[in-house]
């Protein structure tokens, strides 16, 4: 079969783009750990508080075993509610030990939100009617900035909190 040259390089290009594009993708999915989080498990988005993750007093960092947390959180227009501190005030930062196991538990009573905490794998999207989850494990230590990637609304730009991993 004869091929013009053109249409070598065109192959050869449409072909290569195709193994960078699978290779960049096996990268994230095995080795960044980077996947889609479960969405087997719905709530009521008008109601999410007779959930017992999602009682305002289970909000936020709560730790169940030596070096395992489970972080619930409710992302709406404009906030991440982590729960209050000792004096009442909104927590916008909070704190794990390098190393523990984080179960994160994320859901909207309003519109679809995003949670990244970034520089790690934590990227979920939030959706109404859903509770996204995901287990990690939090191996570098440093201040991480939680940001909503989903446009929700005027005051998206205002949704972020920040996660400190100390040693
Ligand atoms: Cu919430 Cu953008």
């Amino acid at each position: 079969m004869h091929l013009h040259k053109f249409e070598k390089i065109w192959l050869i290009v449409g072909i290569g783009s195709l193994v960078v594009f699978l290779l960049i993708l096996g990268f994230g999915a095995f080795w960044l750990g980077t996947h889609p989080q479960s969405h087997g498990v719905t709530i009521d988005p008008q109601n999410i508080e007779a959930h017992e993750a999602f009682k305002p007093e289970n909000l936020g960092v709560t730790q169940v075993e030596e070096d395992k947390y489970i972080i619930n959180v409710v992302a709406s227009a404009f906030n991440y509610d982590f729960g209050t501190d000792e004096d009442g005030a909104p927590l916008k930062h909070i704190r794990i030990p390098k190393g523990s196991t984080v179960l994160w538990q994320v859901t909207s009573p309003d519109v679809v939100h995003g949670f990244n905490v970034a520089g790690t794998n934590v990227n979920m999207m939030v959706e109404p009617g859903y509770i996204s989850s995901l287990e990690t494990e939090m191996k570098s230590t440093g201040e991480f900035t939680i940001v909503c990637n989903e446009y929700c609304g005027t005051g998206h730009h205002l949704m972020y909190a920040t996660l400190e991993v100390y040693e």
